[in-house]
């Protein structure tokens, strides 16, 4: 906090609102935010304001660096938001008004990098280093399997499941094969996510018409997603909004800039508000 106040050439005093992120989270990380939050909004005597984790990394977009003109997505638009807990498709209609029209069933995008990558004895969090190994692979060496749901739902376990199975045939007949066939490894499965993200979203964007499309979400920072939806924008005309580097993975100043709509709105929080984990 400090250091925030540091960099950003203010004191505490200047401060007329606090955010912090009631869910989805991990249990003891959100305590620690809502029990500051609520310190610093008593002691100071301004509004405590609740943000949802999953509408604060959409939010992300309005996010406006210092002397920098920004272009954010137009409402309504079609967010594809995907990140270590959640993969969903979300129609904004406005800040803080949001449909979902699509969810994992299971397990979510940044799981399915996270176990794969685990499969393969690489470290959490899986999603970038595959990332960085497909670089250097063939997107088509190896067919995994993708799932065959007709909505807008997403699922990814069997594909988890139908990586393990693979290696661990392929392990059987060769020790080496993990090492040798990394880059090809990461690449193929790296295409079939993001080949099962971007099939729904095509048909999302049909289905609504929309074609402001948003990428949001720590899994947006993949470099192949990010490719694949520019290409994708070319044929279905597109507009494409992908949120700087620094904001797709889990940051404050996303959670800051969902706080300032809520306050703008005198959307409160009262002091008695509680995490919500599971939210
Ligand atoms: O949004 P986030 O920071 O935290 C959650 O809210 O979950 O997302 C973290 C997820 C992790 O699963 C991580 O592996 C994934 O984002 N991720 C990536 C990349 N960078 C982060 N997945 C694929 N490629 C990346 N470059
Ligand atoms: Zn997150």
């Amino acid at each position: 906090m400090d250091e925030a106040l540091k960099r950003a050439g203010i004191h505490k005093e200047h401060i007329d609102g606090v955010a912090f992120t009631k869910g989805p989270g991990l249990l003891g990380s959100l305590l620690v935010g809502v029990s500051f939050a609520k310190g610093f909004s008593l002691s100071r005597n301004i509004p405590l304001l609740e943000v949802n984790h999953l509408q604060a990394h959409i939010l992300a977009h309005y996010i406006k660096m210092q002397d920098e003109a920004l272009k954010h997505p137009n409402f309504p638009f079609l967010a594809l938001l995907v990140s270590g807990g959640h993969s969903q498709l979300v129609i904004v209609h406005d800040y803080l008004s949001f449909e979902i029209i699509g969810n994992t069933i299971d397990d979510a995008a940044g799981e399915a990098f996270d176990k794969c990558a685990k499969i393969m004895g690489l470290e959490y969090p899986g999603g970038p280093i595959i990332d960085s190994y497909a670089k250097k692979g063939n997107p088509r060496a190896f067919q995994f399997n993708k799932p065959d749901i007709s909505d807008l739902n997403y699922s990814f376990s069997g594909l988890k499941t139908n990586f393990l199975y693979f290696i661990r045939d392929k392990l059987k007949e060769d020790s080496n094969f993990i090492k040798d066939n990394l880059n090809n490894l990461c690449s193929s499965l790296q295409q079939t996510i993001v080949e099962i993200l971007t099939d729904k979203l095509v048909k999302a964007s049909q289905q609504t018409g929309i074609k402001e499309i948003a990428l949001a979400g720590g899994v947006a920072a993949n470099s192949y997603l990010r490719d694949t939806v520019y290409r994708e924008a070319e044929h279905h005309n597109w507009q494409v909004y992908v949120p700087k580097f620094t904001f797709t993975t889990d940051n404050a100043a996303m959670i800051a800039i969902t706080g300032y709509f809520k306050y703008l709105n005198k959307q409160y929080a009262n002091l008695d508000v509680e995490p919500k984990p599971r939210l």
